[in-house]
């Protein structure tokens, strides 16, 4: 449980030592990301880079000094897609149920309708119960299982398909 204060920020390039650290800490535990290690350092930096550049969604919670966690929303590429933003997060161990997760997810999204984004959507593990919670609390809905889509340390699990739909906003009613 944390007990310091902690802040919401956009992330910034200063940033991106800390985010890779805590993106790798999480990954390790296995139980929870796609990958189990973060990407190479370089390779965070440019997704970080190309976040700012494109407006995508990034957070990060401070606590003191440390980085707590993230939630990110990257914008699909193709013109088709590009209405539709895929959203990645974690809290870091030991930091868990104290609201972080909420926080982050809460100000993501609020920027990715700044942004004009009209979809989110993720991939979940189906044992990855706390975050199938807090996903179906903010108003993602089950959208598909893909079934044995993940297999690790010889334990195979569901991956969860959600979605958060915003209704594309209306014309400006003209008074009188
Ligand atoms: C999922 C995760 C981001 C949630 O962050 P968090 O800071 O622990 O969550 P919060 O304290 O803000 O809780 C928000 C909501 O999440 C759900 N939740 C959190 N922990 C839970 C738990 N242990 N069991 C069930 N639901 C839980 C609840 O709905 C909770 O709302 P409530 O407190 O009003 O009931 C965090 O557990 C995490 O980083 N897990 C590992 C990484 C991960 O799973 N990333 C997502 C991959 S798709």
């Amino acid at each position: 449980m944390s007990e310091m204060p902690v802040r919401i920020e956009p992330i910034s390039p200063k940033d991106v030592e800390d985010f890779c650290a805590a993106l790798d800490s999480v990954a390790r535990e296995r139980l929870y990301l796609a990958a189990f290690e973060a990407p190479p350092i370089e390779q965070v930096r440019a997704f970080v880079e190309t976040n700012l550049r494109e407006g995508n969604p990034h957070v990060v919670a401070r606590g003191g000094d440390r980085l707590l966690g993230w939630c990110d929303i990257t914008r699909h590429r193709s013109p088709l897609r590009a209405h539709c933003g895929v959203l990645g997060m974690g809290v870091v161990a030991g930091h868990r149920g104290a609201g972080i997760g909420r926080a982050l997810l809460g100000a993501a999204l609020s920027a990715a309708r700044v942004a004009g984004m009209l979809r989110v959507e993720l991939e979940v593990r189906g044992s990855n119960t706390p975050a199938i919670a807090l996903y179906e609390r903010m108003g993602f809905r089950h959208e598909g299982r893909k079934l044995a889509a993940c297999r690790f340390d010889g334990t195979t699990d569901d991956m969860l398909i959600m979605g958060l739909v915003w209704p594309e906003p209306g014309p400006a009613r003209v008074a009188g």
